[in-house]
């Protein structure tokens, strides 16, 4: 059996949780494969809000069993936090051993970057992602499985941060005190040793078998990409669909079906390039009536149209066979809604991605609006103009749409094929 995968198109924040959480119900096996705790979105299930930031939302269905890969950073204070949620995770939980650590010196020196960096700064969620990672790459970081011996953890901790002294006296980072240290190594062994296991082999095991569907959930979009997303302005994964292979151990043969998630208009959160942002009254109405806040931050979302060149650049680099479009009633009631086909660079009139966003200039076709598709669910229902949109989007982006969202309810979605 293959494992399906839900992507992010845009700059994340596109709604993927509604979708995970209403397909996670179909699936035995959830997984997340990059990221940490920057992610995050709330779902409200019987009355009751469960946040989301680092635990798959597969958690939500009982018979579910989650697993956070080896390509997530994990904070596991951030963890325990957000384990406390939940009753009896036994069996439903599995951590990677080979997942990185956050711990709170790489929270502090995101932040000192930031400051450092003024007026550059690119807006991170200062929970550490980039530090950490960091630390992975250079060869100096520590992994999940390293709890099980404290004392040589401990150690290793106290010797990087010998190493690294200068560095971090220059960022006015403190060394943690070492029996505090020791103390909150303990509490994140007894907390999460029990959980963390061999993912891999685990996946694997369960692909061959075929008695389990295996969904993997993505976190951040596919412009916030380390490698092909709007460098620098970036988080510090590998967002896209391939990201999965590493960061669970898959081989490319093993991914199945892929559903890009898009949001009917854009958003992005931090700074960096944003060819299609209104900074007029359409992209306060868009913010307003989208209610685009972040979840994990709560910084006010900037807004525009939807940019079609971006999203089949997306399309292609994830391999989606299929797309969700979500928060089709935010454009509710706009006379007229605009489609970013072309981008004018250099002068000259483009219809791809360059890598370097700076100076690009959206070019747009404007369509006709509608009234209402609040609670829709069924697309021969949809006012005329919206099914025109979404017609001209699946043109442009060269990728079916078949999953619409029409309010944030659950059962407020069309689907267009047959779900398995
Ligand atoms: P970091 O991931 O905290 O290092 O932040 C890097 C960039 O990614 C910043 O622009 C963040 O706003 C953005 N970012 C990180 N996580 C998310 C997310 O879950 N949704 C949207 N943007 C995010």
């Amino acid at each position: 059996m293959k494992a399906d995968l839900i992507v992010g198109i845009q700059w994340g924040d596109e709604g993927k949780g509604k979708i995970v959480d209403l397909l996670a119900q179909n699936y035995g096996v959830v997984c997340r494969y990059q990221g940490g705790h920057n992610a995050g979105h709330t779902i409200v299930v019987d009355g009751r809000r469960v946040a989301l930031h680092l635990i798959p939302s597969g958690i939500l269905n009982p018979e579910a069993v989650n697993v956070i890969g080896n390509g997530v950073v994990v904070s596991p204070k951030a963890l325990i936090e957000e384990m406390a949620q939940f009753d009896n995770l036994e069996g439903r939980l599995l951590i990677s051993d080979k997942a990185h650590l956050i711990f709170p010196y790489h929270e502090e020196i995101d932040r000192a970057k930031e400051r450092l960096r003024g007026s550059k700064a690119i807006g991170t969620t200062g929970r550490g992602i980039g530090p950490a990672y960091a630390d992975k790459v250079s060869r100096q970081g520590h992994r999940m499985g390293e709890l099980e011996d404290i004392e040589k953890l401990h150690q290793k901790i106290m010797d990087y941060f010998e190493t690294n002294r200068p560095y971090f006296q220059a960022l006015g980072v403190e060394p943690p005190e070492g029996e505090r240290l020791k103390e909150e190594l303990k509490r994140y062994r007894e907390a999460l040793l029990p959980y963390v296991t061999d993912v891999t082999q685990y996946l694997w095991e369960v692909l061959e078998r075929g008695e389990r569907r295996v969904l993997l959930e993505g976190a951040q979009g596919t412009l916030l990409d380390i490698d092909h997303g709007t460098y620098p302005y970036v988080t510090s994964s590998n967002t896209i669909a391939a990201g999965a292979c590493s960061g669970l151990g898959l081989a490319p043969k093993d991914i199945g079906n892929v559903i890009g998630i898009a949001k009917a208009y854009s958003t992005r959160v931090g700074n960096g390039p944003f060819p299609t942002e209104d900074h007029g009254l359409d992209g306060e109405r868009l913010r307003r009536q989208g209610n685009e806040f972040g979840t994990t931050t709560g910084r006010a979302r900037r807004c525009g149209w939807f940019d079609a060149v971006a999203a089949r650049y997306a399309c292609r680099i994830n391999g989606c066979h299929e797309l969700a479009l979500m928060k089709l009633d935010v454009l509710d009631g706009f006379d007229r809604v605009k489609i970013c086909v072309s981008y004018r660079y250099r002068g000259e009139e483009i219809d791809y991605l360059p890598s370097d966003l700076e100076g690009v200039e959206p070019l747009y076709i404007e369509m006709e609006g509608w009234e209402s598709v609040q609670g829709i669910d069924n697309y021969r229902d949809l006012p005329k103009g919206a099914r025109a949109y979404i017609e001209k989007l699946e043109e442009l982006v060269e990728t079916p749409i078949s999953i619409i969202s029409t309010s944030p309810d659950r059962k407020d979605t069309i689907f267009r094929k047959e779900r398995p």
